[in-house]
């Protein structure tokens, strides 16, 4: 049976396809050329599944969508306050390519606005080798070495005035050190990256995923590196077009005015689109509208109100013990976080003089306990112990490994609800 979900992507495309609006970048003339009816489409899955439609193999330049993946790789290099001296983390409400610094500090207002990223360019290595560590690092976040498309560097580094003018004010602030030039050319070359849909859906998806590419499996960044970008990606990725597009869209973006456009949708998928005609903000015209549909039809905002709290006790029931009385099972399942670890803790005190010694948290079907969550369930398995409880975990994939809750407690741990039971 064939997958519905590309016959679902290309059922967007085609209702997307029609619309005509738009006009491809022209400020780079090596852009103004390309063919503005390409359209393609990807979205790649946190565990690797890839679903393409259209021409999702053809090249074309990164242009701003290296930004926030340049970014991250400079946060992971120098650490967060080395980059945050340098580039703020507020919207401009500006465009792109706007020559703006917040006032007396001289940082650029945020990493996705051209001044920002030109900084952040200079923070990705020292300029001897700065272009080869953007281009292996950007290549990782894909999963294959990429190249740069020289024609496209050529055209822009020829034409690039507004970025010189962001370079020598950068360099007047001395909030760059460098030659303004130089420097503009090794941004430029990082926006001449060469890349596919494919190629960007699983850049989108190594973000979602943490930091770790779906399928090489290699981390990339932490994932606490990729937290900074996502939120940047969210207020700032797209400009001054960020609150509608946060409020009709919701998914972490950046946009490129080569007409690619990117989403990472933390723990669920990356999804890229390219299509070349551009809204007067440099956005992707078709891009936007498939992300509007891909958002609203697969309820992908990350607005989207999810119940993981309410749904963390499966069931309750109880079983004979087989040393004898009552244990109480509280089945578990799904991924818990701190609401679901407190909605556990709620129901144990609110149940508190109703319970019987014996107490079993089933873990059988509990896929991820996120460490505040581990925190508490070892703490209250701690107190239940103290209160003369005894506690043993159903844990066969050690969902919650090494269980020492301190104080010298450490629950019983076995492989299924039968150990404990006569009659499981
Ligand atoms: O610096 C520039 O103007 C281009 N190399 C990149 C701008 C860009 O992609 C803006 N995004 N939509």
């Amino acid at each position: 049976m064939r997958s519905p979900i590309p016959d679902y992507l290309a059922d967007v495309m085609t209702a997307c396809a029609p619309d005509e609006g738009g006009q491809v970048a022209d400020y780079i003339p090596e852009l103004a050329a390309v063919d503005p009816d390409q359209f393609a489409l990807c979205l790649t899955t946190v565990d690797g599944a890839i679903h393409e439609a259209g021409d999702s193999g053809a090249h074309f330049t990164i242009q701003s969508i290296s930004k926030p993946f340049v970014y991250a790789l400079a946060i992971q290099e120098l650490g967060l306050d080395a980059v945050l001296a340098k580039v703020d983390v507020e919207p401009s409400g500006e465009a792109f390519n706007e020559l703006s610094l917040e006032e007396g500090s001289g940082r650029p207002l945020n990493p996705m606005i051209n001044a920002g990223a030109i900084v952040t360019h200079t923070l990705a290595g020292p300029p001897a080798d700065r272009f080869d560590r953007v281009l292996a690092g950007l290549s990782a976040f894909a999963g294959r070495p990429l190249d740069v498309d020289e024609s496209v560097y050529a055209s822009e580094a020829a034409t690039a005035f507004r970025n010189y003018a962001i370079a020598n004010m950068l360099r007047g602030h001395g909030t760059i050190t460098e030659d303004p030039a130089a420097v503009v050319h090794g941004y430029t070359r990082q926006c001449a990256i060469r890349v596919t849909t494919k190629d960007m859906a699983l850049m989108a998806a190594t973000l979602a995923n943490g930091g770790v590419h779906p399928i090489t499996e290699e981390e990339v960044v932490d994932d606490a590196v990729v937290r900074q970008v996502l939120s940047v990606m969210t207020t700032c990725g797209m400009y001054d077009a960020a609150g509608d597009w946060l409020t009709t869209v919701g998914i972490p973006a950046k946009s490129g005015v080569s007409g690619g456009l990117i989403g990472a949708l933390p723990g669920q998928v990356g999804i890229a689109a390219f299509s070349p005609r551009l809204d007067e903000h440099g956005h992707s015209v078709r891009g936007e509208d498939v992300f509007r549909r891909l958002s609203r039809d697969m309820e992908l905002h990350m607005m989207n109100a999810a119940q993981p709290a309410r749904a963390t006790i499966r069931r309750t029931h109880t079983v004979r013990h087989a040393e004898g009385g009552d244990a109480r099972v509280y089945a578990l399942h799904g991924s818990i976080q701190f609401a679901g670890a407190e909605r556990l803790l709620r129901d144990l005190v609110s149940r508190a003089d109703e319970l019987p010694t014996e107490l079993v948290f089933d873990l059988s079907d509990v896929h991820a306990i996120n460490a505040t969550a581990r925190r508490m369930i070892l703490e209250v398995i701690r107190r239940l112990t103290l209160e003369g409880h005894h506690v043993t975990l159903v844990d066969p994939g050690a969902t919650l490994p090494e269980p020492d809750s301190g104080s010298g407690v450490r629950p019983d741990v076995v492989g299924s609800v039968g150990e404990v039971s006569r009659t499981a």
